[in-house]
């Protein structure tokens, strides 16, 4: 928690997206928390101190059994608070009102019309369009409310106890479909609750290196590069704080793009002077994944070898006690589920769920508050080269969850190899800081073609590009049809083990953007 800043508390009550509310208040320079909604005793409402409030949308019906609450004790904080869909009835019911139960669901953009004056609607135009996302609905309202917006299907659109300075909406103002959002937003903390949007990252960075040299006093810090932005900006916002106590270690797990190894090590060692140990692993992994073919299995079993290394590179420089990682929000905020129970695990990112409790070093993450544009800018302050702070994020376990099935050390030659020209022609055709990360897949799947007057027998490959703000979410890339064709043509006539190659038409949800 920073402790400099005005913070706001959003209270999780686990809509799919609380987490777009904590980037709408952080691009307008407001800190903020996202809390479940059950973890949030006297002290620490004592000890965080927010100056607002926001209540987050949720899959609940507040006439279900035990549905989530808010703590009395928010709205006796005096601070202005905001109710988002769930929150709004939340609000309604716990202090008066009446909250109607329907089975039908109002889904998608709506009208609302501005009926009242509110400092929550300050610049707006009389008739706005919003997203919508709700069953139940308000029905009436607590003492001291008053609607100051409606729309068709929803009277009760906005609300608001201006003397209390509680406000609720029953649209969702942090997603993009509600063009007016995050003026809403702004105007709510700005506005009404007087923030002045003191987050900036040239503060954050001050801050982090002063909690880096307090957390790690004389002690001695490893940090994992892995070549991606994260890594990166912690490898080089801890060599700011606490200069050589910094011994960074590449490990070359052999499943790294082409040329990814030389690349990094050499940015490091020329750029940045920092210590810089390159371990060659690529047989040690390759050894301990042959035969497995079980994504989770590789998830572990890779995450597993890293800390094997990571602990042996420990003691060679003479006992590091922590070890540094880019680990961010979204995956903090990710593996807390909303209401305490088990989250189900779609996949075990080893810089998050992968650590086994084994290891004895203590973690230092300094990006644990920020999402990854934010990173990229917290890079960009540090000074770290463009080329690094623009580039496409790579997943810890590298190709290996790009080979669908067993790996050997021939698919992840070809793979490597289809993949450069794939990246090649996106950066040829202008296309690389458009995309938010692309790559090729080796499927374990062989079909007939014809080249000259050969038979071939060879696999296919599927080449993957997204758009995403934060890898939440994910739109598949509308390449044009020539585009495609030219990296078909080039990959097929360049690559020998690879005869198809295919198009990933997937969004994230439903698919995830890696294939494993
Ligand atoms: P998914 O496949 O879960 O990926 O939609 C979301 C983003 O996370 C990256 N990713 C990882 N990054 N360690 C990492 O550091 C991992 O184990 C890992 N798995 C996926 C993925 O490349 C995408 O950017």
């Amino acid at each position: 928690m920073s402790a400099q800043h005005e913070h706001v508390l959003i209270v999780d009550f686990g809509s799919q997206v609380t987490q777009l509310i904590a980037r709408r208040l952080r691009e307008s320079g407001v800190y903020c928390e996202v809390h479940p909604y059950n973890r949030l005793g006297a002290g620490f409402l004592n000890r965080f101190a927010p100056k607002a409030v926001i209540l987050s949308g949720g899959p609940s019906s507040v006439h279900w059994e035990n549905s989530p609450r808010a703590p009395e004790a928010i709205f006796d904080l005096g601070v202005p608070i905001l109710g988002i869909c769930y929150g709004e009835q939340v609000i309604c019911e716990q202090l008066g009102g009446a909250v109607q139960s329907s089975e039908e669901r109002e889904f998608g953009r709506a009208e609302i019309e501005i009926i009242k004056d509110s400092p929550l609607f300050a610049g707006l135009s009389p008739r706005e369009t919003v997203w919508m996302s709700h069953g139940d609905r308000v029905e009436s309202l607590p003492h001291g409310f008053d609607v100051i917006a409606r729309s068709e299907n929803a009277p009760f659109a906005a609300i608001a106890d201006e003397a209390r300075k509680i406000y609720a909406v029953q649209f969702h103002p942090e997603v993009v479909h509600t063009p007016c959002g995050a003026q809403i937003l702004r105007n709510f903390t700005h506005g009404i609750a007087g923030l002045s949007g003191d987050w900036t990252m040239a503060a954050f960075r001050a801050e982090e290196i002063a909690k880096i040299r307090a957390q790690v006093g004389k002690g001695k810090v490893i940090c994992g590069l892995s070549g991606g932005v994260d890594s990166s900006v912690v490898a080089v916002l801890l060599h700011e704080a606490i200069g050589d106590q910094l011994t960074c270690v590449f490990v070359d797990t052999g499943l790294m793009r082409a040329n990814e190894a030389d690349q990094v090590v050499s940015l490091f060692r020329d750029h940045y002077n920092i210590p810089l140990v390159h371990v060659d692993a690529g047989d040690e992994f390759l050894g301990k994944l042959a035969g497995v073919s079980d994504p989770e299995k590789k998830r572990k079993i890779i995450g597993s070898l890293f800390i094997d290394i990571f602990e042996r590179e420990a003691k060679a420089v003479g006992g590091a006690d922590f070890l540094a990682q880019g680990t961010l929000y979204p995956d903090v905020i990710e593996s807390v589920s909303f209401d305490g129970g088990p989250s189900v695990t779609i996949k075990s990112h080893h810089n998050v769920g992968g650590l086994p409790a084994r290891m004895k070093m203590k973690l230092v993450e300094p990006l644990r508050e920020l999402f990854k544009d934010e990173v990229r800018a917290l890079g960009r302050e540090l000074g770290l080269n463009e080329q690094f702070v623009a580039r496409h994020p790579f997943p810890g376990p590298g190709l290996a969850i790009r080979i669908p099935g067993e790996i050997t050390p021939e698919r992840v030659a070809i793979l490597q190899k289809a993949d450069a020209i794939y990246l090649d022609e996106i950066k040829k055709a202008g296309l690389y800081d458009d995309i938010w990360q692309a790559f090729a897949v080796l499927l374990p799947v062989r079909t007939v073609g014809v080249m000259g007057d050969e038979r071939t027998y060879d696999y296919v490959l599927a080449l993957r590009a997204v758009t995403s703000t934060d890898g939440m979410t994910a739109d598949y890339y509308p390449f044009n049809h020539e585009v495609l064709g030219r990296m078909s043509t080039r990959i097929i006539n360049e690559v020998r083990g690879i005869n198809r190659v295919v198009y990933d038409v997937t969004s994230k949800p439903p698919g995830t953007i890696e294939w494993e």
